[in-house]
């Protein structure tokens, strides 16, 4: 199964792409994780990818579309994947499909932007492995500790007020169109990602099972 999770920031993508994976043994490309990835490594392609993402913009197309298209490449993607945050504008899109990137569902993850915020100044992360936590909804076994791997809870830079604002405005713009677009190939499905988070999972478990 292939399938993009599309959505504003902070909508709970990253959550059940968590979740799918375990349940469905899907390797997830999440962009915004393999960008903080290629940051650790100190360099001046880093720091200039690290200034895009502090100020809630999109990184360039072209960095994004060569990270996806080589870690397709992997033999764990063969026989399906979770695209977490790809593609995020039309021109990514479009790249992906003349990568030949396949798709069976895009999963819309519909959510108004002031439950948002408070996803998001809630929200922590491991400074190791990338897990995603939440002070009130998704708490670790032990505090500011991650349950997988034991590697310290952050609060991400951009999820500081000023650069939420920022990266709502970014969504509204470049990503938002992608709705439309897919809704076209006839593989849009909308989810309500105003509830709990098990119940947004068994809204995605139900129509992925249907496929
Ligand atoms: P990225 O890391 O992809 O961030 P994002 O898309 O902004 O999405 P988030 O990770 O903020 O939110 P999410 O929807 O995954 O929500 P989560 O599950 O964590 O990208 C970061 C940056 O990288 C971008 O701004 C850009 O600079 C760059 N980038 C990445 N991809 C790019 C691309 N393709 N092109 C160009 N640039 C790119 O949930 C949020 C919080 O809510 C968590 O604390 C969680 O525990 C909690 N929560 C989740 N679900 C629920 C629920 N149902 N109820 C209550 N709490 C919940």
């Amino acid at each position: 199964m292939k399938i993009i999770l599309l959505g504003a920031p902070g909508a709970g993508k990253g959550t059940q792409a968590q979740i799918i994976s375990e349940k469905l043994s899907l390797p997830i490309i999440g962009t915004g994780n393999l960008i903080r990835a290629a940051l650790k490594d100190g360099s001046e392609m880093g720091q200039l990818l690290k200034s895009f993402m502090d100020a809630g913009k999109l990184v360039p197309d072209e960095v994004v579309v060569k990270m996806v298209a080589e870690r397709l490449q992997a033999n764990d993607c063969k026989s399906g994947y979770i695209l977490d945050g790809f593609p995020r504008t039309l021109a990514q899109a479009k790249a992906f499909e003349e990568m030949g990137g396949e798709i069976d569902i895009v999963l819309d993850f519909d959510i108004a932007d002031e439950v948002i915020a408070g996803r998001l100044s809630g929200r922590r992360i491991c400074a190791n492995c990338g897990a995603t936590y939440h002070m009130e909804h998704h708490k670790p076994n032990t505090e500011g500790k991650c349950d997988l791997c034991g590697g310290e809870l952050i609060r991400r830079k951009d999820d500081e007020p000023a650069t939420i604002a920022a990266r709502f405005e970014v969504y509204h713009a470049e990503t938002a169109p992608l709705k439309g677009y897919y809704a076209n190939t006839g593989k849009l499905v909308v989810i309500n990602a105003h509830g709990s988070v098990e119940d947004t999972t068994a809204q995605v478990l139900k129509l992925l099972e249907a496929k």
